[in-house]
């Protein structure tokens, strides 16, 4: 690994990771039923079928299984959130909207594996008391759309679904729809946008009934702790967050790809198993969960990759989203790419972020152009400052995060946006992962 930082850790191995939900990735035909099946696939449900819906429910809760889409909600506590039965529908929402710039994992995860996810679709549902299921794809991945739409008929064909029914519903592609409530708001046709909450889904989600909204990881990994049991999925990780995880390493590493590992492995550790900083380039910053997760640096290496260790450092876990930038990147034009996403994304229901994302748009490109004021970083400051905390929904955050700790960690860059454009900071060819011989690349 070329980092600058000496490494203090013994040398991961292969070992090191932990193939549960990736475990027949590389399998032939992987996502087909048979295949699935031969690697002990629906045994979890036919045991999960002799346990008591509420005996699953704590099963979960013990397990230390939390929310794999962002936040990190303990999974069995929101499940135990839904009111007593009252003979009326109560819904799984599957949330496989996966926007977020950087993150990778559940596409990949429904491409190569679709029957973990309804296998514990199926489970969940038991465990909820839902007789159907939704699942929101993000519509752009037509070729995951077939996928579970074909994992599902085969399912349910096999009569191994019972009387659930399970539905696939493709969005239309917005970052907004995987905000959960948004997200229920299109499923059921309209526009989507964040409701205020309360009440939480739990209580009136889909069609005003109460509904449990999941990342698809997070019930992807329910199936595997049914048949490994909650003490073998609690002894994984770290203390306060339990189990396995995929991490997806893109950028500028040797390997790029699904490391699958227990939660508190470090970037230095991932970073060895990829073949470290592409050849001859050290580690400038990078994202320990997507965009909207404040970057960190090369001090960061051996953060532990755990919810309370990231958020230690100043960071989130968010979704394993680890985008790896060398010292060839400038941090202004990354960040200009990711406030043009906001940008582009925010859903305009509330001001600070349908103004505040416009406004910091103007502000980057001018300093990515070299023609920033002195007055533009303190605006930036400013306006970041109030968009955070103070939107509608966590959108506006991830919008803000990039900006601050941008100038915390790497004002002079955006000093330097004041005289000198970046492309003459950072000629552009020369982070480019594919670029031409010739060192320029168009802007
Ligand atoms: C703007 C925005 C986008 C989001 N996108 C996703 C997404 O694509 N997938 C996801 O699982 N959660 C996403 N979330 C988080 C969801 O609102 C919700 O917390 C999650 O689906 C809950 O599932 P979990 O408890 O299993 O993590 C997003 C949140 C926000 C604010
Ligand atoms: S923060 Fe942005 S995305 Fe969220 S409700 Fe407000 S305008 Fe919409």
């Amino acid at each position: 690994m070329t980092t600058d930082t000496p490494s203090t850790h013994s040398t991961p191995t292969p070992d090191t990771l932990t193939p549960v939900l990736t475990d027949i990735w590389d399998a032939p035909r992987s996502w087909t039923l048979a295949t699935y099946r031969d690697h002990r696939g629906y045994e979890a449900l036919a045991r999960a079928n002799e346990i008591a819906p509420a005996d699953l429910v704590e099963l979960v809760k013990s397990s230390g299984l939390r929310g794999r889409g962002g936040a990190g909600f303990p999974t069995g506590l929101k499940w135990s959130f839904l009111p007593p039965p009252d003979g009326g529908p109560r819904y799984l929402v599957v949330n496989a909207d996966e926007s977020e710039p950087g993150t990778c994992k559940d596409v990949p995860l429904m491409m190569a594996n679709p029957h973990v996810l309804i296998e514990g679709v199926a489970i969940t549902a038991r465990a909820i008391g839902c007789e159907h299921a939704f699942i929101y794809l993000r519509g752009e991945v037509v070729h995951v759309y077939r996928r579970l739409l074909a994992a599902v008929r085969e399912a349910t064909e096999a009569g191994l679904l019972g009387d659930l029914v399970v539905t696939v519903h493709a969005g239309a592609g917005a970052y907004i729809c995987g905000e959960e409530t948004a997200l229920l708001d299109s499923l059921e046709g309209r526009r989507g946008q964040p409701r205020l909450k309360p009440p939480f889904p739990a209580v009136a989600g889909l069609y005003a009934r109460p509904t449990v909204v999941n990342n698809v990881e997070s019930v992807a990994s329910v199936p595997g702790i049914v048949l490994g049991g909650a003490e073998w999925f609690a002894g994984l990780g770290t203390p306060k967050s339990a189990g396995h995880g995929i991490f997806s390493l893109s950028g500028h590493v040797t390997r790029p790809g699904q490391y699958e590992a227990p939660l508190g492995i470090t970037l230095r550790e991932l970073l060895e198993l990829a073949g470290g900083v592409r050849a001859g380039h050290r580690l400038k910053f990078w994202t320990p969960g997507g965009s909207s997760t404040p970057l960190l640096t090369d001090e960061h290496l051996d953060v532990p990759l755990d919810y309370e260790g990231v958020a230690g450092a100043g960071s989130m876990l968010g979704t394993r989203a680890l985008q790896i930038f060398d010292e060839t990147v400038s941090v202004v034009r990354a960040i200009t790419r990711w406030i043009d996403f906001y940008k582009h994304e925010s859903c305009g229901k509330c001001t600070p972020c349908r103004e505040g994302t416009f406004w910091l748009q103007q502000i980057m490109h001018r300093l990515e152009a070299g023609r920033g004021t002195p007055e533009d970083l303190q605006s930036l400051s400013d306006i970041a400052g109030n968009i955070l905390g103070r939107s509608f929904c966590a959108l506006g955050d991830a919008a803000a995060t990039p900006i601050q700790s941008g100038l915390k960690y790497f004002r002079d860059e955006f000093e330097a946006g004041c005289h000198t454009p970046a492309r003459e900071l950072f000629p552009y060819g020369r982070s480019a992962l594919h670029a031409p011989a010739h060192e320029e690349v168009p802007v």
